[in-house]
């Protein structure tokens, strides 16, 4: 989907951590704990820039008076925010500076742009999370073998992103009823 990866600013983002992610690898190949500090942050990073697009979205959607969808993309961002504040502890543990990622650094999200209509929406929301799930196995590659509690940190997110993209897909289609 190279032309929505052109026109999403959320999908661009997450390309642009993950381009920097890869060159910090690629100029570190050993996993002290100083680089792996960096490489969290940058996955930081990239939770908030989710947090703030689903806060944008929630508020898109509550605005619409779409409460259910809307209750979805907060209940989203707050998963997100958790994330991030998960690998700042981890961060810390390590040594590295303890990040100060406040609910404020997430905002309400309406300083982000988002799309109009909710399929734009939801290829987005796949097209960057897809990223994001990319950036996860990139940095378990990376750890190979070292830091098991970074891997099991790490390990973790991963799933919640995976179930997280599972779902995305009902937003557009939603599972058939069962018949009695
Ligand atoms: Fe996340």
């Amino acid at each position: 989907m190279p032309g929505l990866l052109a026109s999403s600013p959320f999908a661009r983002e997450i390309a642009g951590v993950r381009a920097r992610a890869a060159a910090l690898m690629r100029a570190a190949p050993v996993p002290a704990p100083a680089n792996v500090c960096a490489l969290l942050e940058m996955l930081v990073e990239a939770e908030l820039v989710c947090a703030r697009r689903y806060a944008a979205l929630a508020r898109g959607q509550l605005a619409a008076g779409h409460n259910q969808l809307g209750a979805l993309f907060l209940e989203q961002a707050e998963e997100e925010l958790q994330h991030a504040l998960k690998l700042g502890a981890r961060i810390e543990a390590l040594g590295g500076k303890l990040l100060d990622v406040p609910a404020g650094a997430v905002g309400d999200g309406s300083d982000v742009a988002v799309e109009a209509g909710r399929l734009e929406i939801v290829a987005a929301n796949l097209l960057g999370e897809r990223g994001v799930i990319k950036l996860y196995r990139a940095a378990l590659r990376y750890l190979a073998g070292r830091d098991r509690e970074s891997r099991a940190l790490l390990t973790a997110l991963l799933a919640d992103e995976e179930r997280q993209i599972m779902g995305m897909g009902e937003v557009v289609s939603p599972p058939a009823r069962r018949a009695h």
